[in-house]
Parts: structure tokens; sequence; C-alpha cells
């Protein structure tokens, strides 16, 4: 940790665009890390303004709108309500929650522009960029796609390749399609105005130099962009959608995306805390920490600080920046277009009132340090064995056993034994050892070590026995008792940065009021005779019948994904006219049908032609029962030469057609017809 002393702290989260719902992966890999953070600061009493909102400008918003057939207002109207839900549903408990396309955000970003502008910061360049002729529009970021120069992918956009992660620059592109018409782009002159940050590298060095302190994999991507040599990026674009230009000679031009999003921290703040927001942003004892996803490195760790230190009136870039990387999902990354992620509106209606679940589940295999995975079959397993285990079982059996022997009220606390006093010391260490591992960003840990309070709390009631003790012992079985429930009201207090659900409930089982940081590890939280509450079982057993629903949903995306993927054969190589009338094709219709022994493909069936009645052999015994198809018409290749199967000779050939999953109907006139009747 940097050694600065500070007497506020400006978090922000990753302003999410708004052009789709969030899922599992958004909450392990940025929201569910920051509002831990930001849980555990305020629990300390320290100030902190917690900013974040939705990024609704730039081309991800506009290809959505196309895609719905609605208008990038409507997408964004309807993403913002959904997400900002979500967030509420699962506690990340923002101090704003706002979005990019108000007024006031659209002038606090002209204004920034303008700051730079009017300093000289930017550098005007007049560049030829792709135009898509027929749409009349320049083609800026993901509205441009083609090979990636690094990986061969043919589906690279324009300003990331998501197969290999390299950056790249619409120019770059390999054969380079337009996403709007499909067609080749030409190119064509248009100015814009570029941030130097090829001149600003020294600076920013410098800046990277004095935080040693980040992750190791926020440091090792920044470096490797700082090696390769930063290049002036442009920070305006030819597109309608976004924040205007405020210059003169700049019709159609709106701000670069990465340009506003981030100023929208700022603006949040100042939305959130009226006249006295500057210090938020400008004081030197303000501490600013951005959570983001490892795809948004770049630009909270270089690009925003950049503009922060063109403008100069700012905090010259963050203090830290913890991003993750991704979560993965059952072996398989998350992707939105796949469908393979847990929505966490979905999440909420399959498993009602478990957001708790999903969010130990999660920081419990956050991404802090490498991708990882979740399953369905861990959640279940830190479910049952951990939340319902060990921290469930601990609170329920410490305030079950007191209401049942001395009433809903704390028993007296009498002389302790060294075993108490070894347990109080062990537990008054907690605090600080979470601590240190939030303060660090490690919160894996620190919700480990929450596990082991309540472990702690198990271990004490396994050798302190107080239901046996009872009988013999009353006023011990009080003291251990009061013991187990000073241990709860710790968890309580120590419960809130991770699981804010359960530790509402448990502070009202307690009716504990003050439950600053500092209290937690106390022995002396609850005087004796105060009065408390069951309120039930915290957590509840996961039945495997409910697991398997959840993988089962998946294994159907999967199947459905695989489906979509399936393309008809090509077309055959041509034959003539002649070739085509040499098959004798007609109606027939089924009148018997069996199958045969011993195979379990082929059913036997009796056919009458029109012509004949005749037996044809057709391996479709695994899609239809004999019995069923008994009377149905169908069409028969009747001059395939005969042939021997199992046994049986076959006179012909039942045409059928395949669906793509392997299903087969057979070929029928669409109204009955007689048998015999051709088929030219
Ligand atoms: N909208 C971006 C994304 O979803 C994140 C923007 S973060 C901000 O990847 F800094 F620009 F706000
Ligand atoms: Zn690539």
């Amino acid at each position: 940790m940097s050694e600065k002393k500070f007497n506020r702290t400006t978090v922000t989260a990753a302003l999410i665009y708004a052009n789709g719902p969030i899922h599992i992966g958004h909450l392990a890999g940025c929201y569910v890390p920051a509002d831990v953070y930001v849980r555990y600061l305020r629990a300390k009493g320290e100030d902190v303004a917690f900013i974040s909102g939705t990024d609704e400008h730039g081309v991800p918003i506009t290809i959505r709108a196309q895609k719905e057939g609605i208008t990038p207002q409507e997408v964004v109207d309807k993403y913002y309500t959904q997400i900002n839900q979500s967030f509420v549903d699962f506690g990340i408990d923002f101090d704003i929650y706002s979005r990019t396309s108000k007024p006031i955000h659209h002038e606090m970003s002209q204004e920034i522009f303008l700051q730079l502008y009017n300093q000289g910061k930017f550098v005007e360049e007049v560049t030829e960029q792709y135009y898509d002729e027929k749409a009349g529009q320049f083609l800026a970021d993901r509205y441009i796609v083609g090979t990636c120069p690094v990986c061969g992918n043919e589906n690279a956009y324009g300003d990331q390749c998501e197969r290999c992660g390299s950056t790249l620059s619409p120019r770059e592109l390999i054969n380079p399609r337009s996403m709007l018409s499909g067609g080749t782009p030409i190119l064509k002159e248009t100015k814009n105005w570029n941030l130097p940050l090829d001149a600003m590298q020294p600076e920013l060095e410098k800046y990277v130099a004095s935080h040693p302190e980040w992750k190791t994999n926020v440091a090792g991507q920044v470096r490797s962009w700082l090696n390769e040599g930063l290049k002036p990026r442009a920070m305006t674009r030819d597109l309608d959608w976004g924040i205007k230009v405020p210059l003169p000679n700049a019709e159609g031009k709106v701000m670069y995306v990465w340009f506003d999003a981030p100023i929208g921290y700022i603006t949040f703040t100042k939305e959130l805390k009226g006249d006295d927001w500057e210090k938020w942003w400008k004081a030197d004892d303000t501490r600013l920490i951005h959570f983001i996803g490892k795809d948004n490195i770049v630009f909270h760790c270089l690009i925003f600080p950049a503009m922060l230190m063109a403008d100069g009136r700012f905090i010259a870039g963050a203090d830290n920046v913890p991003a993750n990387e991704f979560m993965n999902l059952e072996g398989d990354k998350i992707s939105t277009s796949r469908n393979w992620a847990v929505w966490l509106h979905e999440y909420l209606e399959d498993m009602p009132g478990k957001q708790d679940v999903l969010r130990y589940t999660l920081i419990a295999n956050a991404p802090e340090t490498k991708d990882s995975e979740f399953t369905w079959k861990d959640y279940q397993t830190r479910n049952n064995s951990e939340l319902v285990g060990i921290l469930g079982n601990f609170v329920n059996r410490a305030v079950v056993l007191t209401e049942k022997n001395f009433g809903p009220a704390v028993p007296a606390l009498g002389e302790l034994t060294e075993a108490d006093q070894k347990m109080l010391e062990e537990l008054a260490l907690y605090p600080a050892k979470i601590a240190d591992s939030l303060d660090n960003f490690r919160f894996r840990e620190g919700l480990s070590l929450f596990i082991e309070v309540a472990r702690l709390g198990n271990q004490y009631l396994a050798s302190t026995e107080p239901w046996k003790v009872i009988k013999e012992n009353p006023e011990r079985a009080a003291t251990i008792l009061n013991l187990s429930l000073q241990i709860t009201a710790s968890l309580s207090i120590l419960a809130e940065p991770f699981l804010p659900f359960t530790a509402t409930k448990l502070r009202e089982m307690l009716n504990l009021t003050d439950t600053n940081w500092s209290k937690a590890g106390s022995a002396s939280l609850l005087p004796e005779g105060h009065s408390i509450q069951n309120k039930g079982l915290l957590f509840e057993k996961i039945e495997d019948a409910v697991i398997e629903a959840q993988v089962q949903k998946l294994l159907d995306t999967k199947k459905m994904n695989e489906l979509a993927s399936k393309t008809p054969a090509p077309q055959k190589e041509a034959i003539t006219y002649d070739d085509f009338s040499k098959l004798d094709i007609r109606i027939a219709t089924i009148t018997a049908a069996e199958a045969v022994p011993k195979s379990k493909k082929l059913l036997k069936l009796t056919l009458n032609t029109g012509i004949d009645t005749r037996t044809v052999v057709s391996g479709i015994a695994e899609h239809f029962s004999p019995e069923a198809i008994i009377g149905q018409q169908v069409s028969l290749l009747a001059n395939l030469a005969p042939r021997k199967m199992m046994g049986i000779e076959s006179q012909g050939m039942i045409l059928m057609a395949e669906d793509r999953d392997g299903k087969l109907q057979f070929i029928r006139p669409g109204e009955p017809i007689w048998n015999g009747g051709t088929v030219s």
C-alpha cells in the first residue's frame, strides 16, 4: 500500500454499457468486490462516495438498437432500468447510480473537452477513415469488422479482437467489412481531435511507477502497453449518437465513448454531492479507487489518467485500480451472444432470497489474480457445507440453546475459564486480519477468515458442550452461551461487507445497533439481559434437484447453440433431367409395420404402392413406433434395386427429411392422394 494520508475515498465501479442485462461475471469481476470494499469502509466509519451508473453512448448501444429494431434512447432506457434493479436486488449499495445520457453529464463532458481544447492539449488530425457509402456513415470502432492481424479471427472488431484480446484500430483489420451494410468500406478523409498519449508517456510512466502496490495482473497489462509505446488516440468520432463536440466546424462529431464515460464518475459525484462535490475529485486528501474488469484496464490506468492530467484540475489518476480477471461458467467463457451466463434476474427468480449465497460463492471464487470458474456444484457445496454447515449452524445453535434454556435474553457472564480466554483472544484478532485482507483487495482471503470466525464458534461449542453442562451447572452454561452470542454479534459486524442481507438479519436477531468495525471481536457487545429474537435459519440446504435443474438449463443452452451453428449441407453436383427421370418416386401407404428382431434401427414395413404390395425395410425404428405409422402415406423410391437387410429383402426406400437435430419426418403429400401417384 502507498502511505498516502487521506480523509475520504471516492470509489467508482465501471459504467457498464446499457445494452443488455447483467450476469454473474459482472458481479464477480467488478461490482461485488467494489461493494464489499465500500461496505467495509462505511463499517469503519470512513467517508466514502460509491459512484456508478450506465454508459449510454458508443457503438455498443447503437448496434443493439439496430438489432432490436428500436431507438438507441429506447435501448438505454430499457436496460438502465433493468441493470439498476439487479444491483438493488443484490445489495450493491451505490450512493448514486446514474446515467451518461443526462444533460448534466453532457455539460460536464463538454466543459472538460473545452478545457483540454483551450489549453491546446488536443492534436487535430485529418486522416482517412473507413466509410460506408451505402449507409452514408463513417465506421468507428465496432461498426467495422474484419480479420485480426494477430490471430486470424475473422470477426475481430475495429477496436478489439475478442478472441486474442489485442487492441486494434480499424485500419489494421484485414478484409474490413461494414457492420451496417456488410459491404466493403471506402476510405474517406475526416478530422479528429487526438489525445497525444505518445507525448504524455513520460508523465504516465511516472504515475504508474509511483504505484508499485497495484495488483500484478493490472501492473502487467499496463507495463505491456507502455513497453509497446503509447500512440495518439482520437477522442472524437463521426457518429450521431453521443455527446456533441462543442466546437465550431464539428458538425456530425461526437466524443469518443471512452472520453465521456469515465467523466461520468465525476458528473455523478457532482449529482450526488451538489456544491460539495469538488473535494471528492480535487483534494489531496481524497483517495480515488476504480473497480473494473480486466478489459477496462488500459482506459482506467492510462487513458483516463492522461485526460485528468491534461485537464489539470483533478486528482491526476486513481490511487488504485483493483481490476479482476474474468469468471468462467461451467468450463466455458461467459458469453452474452451464446447465452452462456447466469443472468441475475433469472437467478433471482429461480433462487428467491438467495442473494447472499451467490455473493458468497462469487467472492470465494473471485478471479482476483487469474480467471476463475463458477460451477453449480461448487455453489451447492459452498452453501451446504459452509453457509449452512458452519455459519448457519453455529448461529442457530447459539440462539436456539439460549432461547430454550434462558429465554430470549442474553444470559449472565460468569467467571471465564482458560478455554474461554483463549477463544476470546483468538476472536479479537480476526477483525484486524480481515481488515488487512480487505485493505489490500484480497477479498477471497477476507471471506475465508470471516468463515473461520464461525468455525471458531463451532469449535467453542463442541468443546464446551453447553447442552450437557446445563443440567449440572446452569451458570457455566449461561457463560458459554453469553460468549457464543458475543461471537454471533461479531459475526454480524464482520458479515456486513460480504453478506449484507445476512448481516441485517443477524443484527435484527441480536437487536444490535452499534455495528462499527472497531467493535467486532469484543467480548462485551451484548450486555446481560439484552433481548434477542430468533428469526429462523440463516441458510437452507440446497437439494441436488435444484442444482441439476440449473445444470440442465445450461446443457439446453449448449444444445441450442450447437444446433444454431449447424448449416445445411452444400448443394450436390449438377445432374441432367435424364438422370432425374430415372428415379421412380411414388406415393404409397403403410399397411403394416413391425420391428425387425435383433435390430434397434430397422422396421419392416408393408406398403400399398398402387401397383403392388411390397416389403420395405427402413432405418426409422428409433424415430417411430410401428403402431403410430400404420395408415400413413409416404414417398417411396420404388425402383431402387432390392437389397437384403437382416435377412429380409427390402424393395425400395422410403424418403425422409432430416431436421438439424437429426429428427426424421416422412415426405408426403399435403392432402392424401391415390396410392401410386408419382412424384416428379
Ligand atoms: N462501458 C464500459 C464497459 O462496459 C465501461 C466503461 S467504464 C468508464 O466495458 F470508465 F468508462 F466509465
Ligand atoms: Zn485476434
